[in-house]
């Protein structure tokens, strides 16, 4: 499952869904947690339901469900998990025991609604609890089921009383610089795809530009979205240029016509693994399959 852009759709808004189906994101989001007031929470579920069983399509389709703890978890699970259901995004979780606990839930629920086994994926908000952020060992040894994870500032400045979680120039405070950064490195130490958290003012396309390109340079692969005006940019910037491929395949031609180099100059610079480790990376996410 390849994820560069995705999008939350409030799962109650079916005026929404259909607004956001065609419009170019690698997943949708529909949520049922923090956007669907409690009293619509049951009608947005039997809304995922019946978009659920709508016709093929390009894109993967991901619910975020309520976190363990709300009560609502087993009921969004039940509901949800059928035929076209791609993945579950898990909110407010406290470490790996969380998503093993998911898992375990999925496993029961794919065989009874005759989905197949292993099917639907897991993605996590990995930061959006304190207990989340001293609790990040056990993700080097990651559930299968677990494809990508994000991170959240809102709800973590929420349970620690934090007044911001912004500096006056927009730029994350240190605790959530550090968020960030542990979200990095678990889903590095996982082997999954890095997600960067929302930019929630949906009217400001160059500062999303810019900070997606933050984004790519420290190793993020996609970001999740709050409102389709954000797909393309999204998008473009998580997609290598066409300058970024050919510099690519000439580090990556360079090393196979020396064999036996570990290291090696290219326009004056020095070359070595892990830049071609990053070369053969940017290719293969453009399908472009290159012999390790
Ligand atoms: N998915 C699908 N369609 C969306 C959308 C989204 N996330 N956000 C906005 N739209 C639609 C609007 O419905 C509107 O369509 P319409 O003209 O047919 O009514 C159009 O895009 C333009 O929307 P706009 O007027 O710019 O924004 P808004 O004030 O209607 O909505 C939000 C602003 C923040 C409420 C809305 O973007 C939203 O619901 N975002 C997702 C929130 C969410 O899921 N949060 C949880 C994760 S943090
Ligand atoms: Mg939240």
């Amino acid at each position: 499952m390849k994820l560069r852009s995705l999008l939350f759709v409030p799962a109650d808004s079916e005026r929404k869904f259909a607004k956001a189906s065609g419009i170019g994101a690698d997943a949708l989001i529909l949520d049922l947690e923090d956007s669907v007031a409690p009293p619509r929470k049951a009608l947005a579920r039997e809304m995922v339901k019946s978009l659920l069983s709508g016709p093929a399509r390009n894109w993967a389709f991901l619910v975020r469900i309520n976190p363990l703890g709300s009560g609502l978890t087993l009921a969004d699970l039940a509901a949800v998990i059928r035929p076209g259901l791609d993945g579950i995004l898990i909110p407010k979780i406290n470490g790996m025991q969380d998503i093993e606990l998911i898992s375990n839930y999925v496993d029961a629920l794919e065989i009874a609604a005759g989905v197949r086994p292993g099917h639907v994926k897991l993605l996590v908000v990995a930061t959006e609890t304190p207990a989340a952020m001293v609790g990040f060992a056990g993700y080097a040894n990651p559930s299968r089921r677990l494809v990508a994870m994000t991170w959240g500032a809102e709800d973590l400045g929420a349970a620690l009383g934090a007044l911001s979680n912004k500096e006056p120039n927009g730029d994350w405070t240190f605790p959530y610089q550090v968020a960030r950064a542990q979200c990095l490195f678990a889903a590095g130490a996982a082997g999954v795809q890095a997600l960067d958290t929302v930019y929630v003012d949906f009217s400001d396309r160059e500062g999303l530009a810019e900070s997606c390109r933050i984004a790519r340079r420290d190793g993020f692969v996609g970001r999740v979205a709050i409102h389709p005006d954000q797909i393309a940019t999204i998008n473009e910037c998580f997609t290598p240029s066409e300058a970024d491929l050919a510099h690519a395949r000439r580090v990556v031609a360079a090393f196979a016509a020396q064999p036996n180099a570990g290291t090696l100059g290219i326009d004056g610079k020095m070359y070595d693994m892990p830049h071609l480790i990053a070369a053969k990376r940017a290719l293969a996410s453009v399908g472009e399959d290159v012999a390790s």
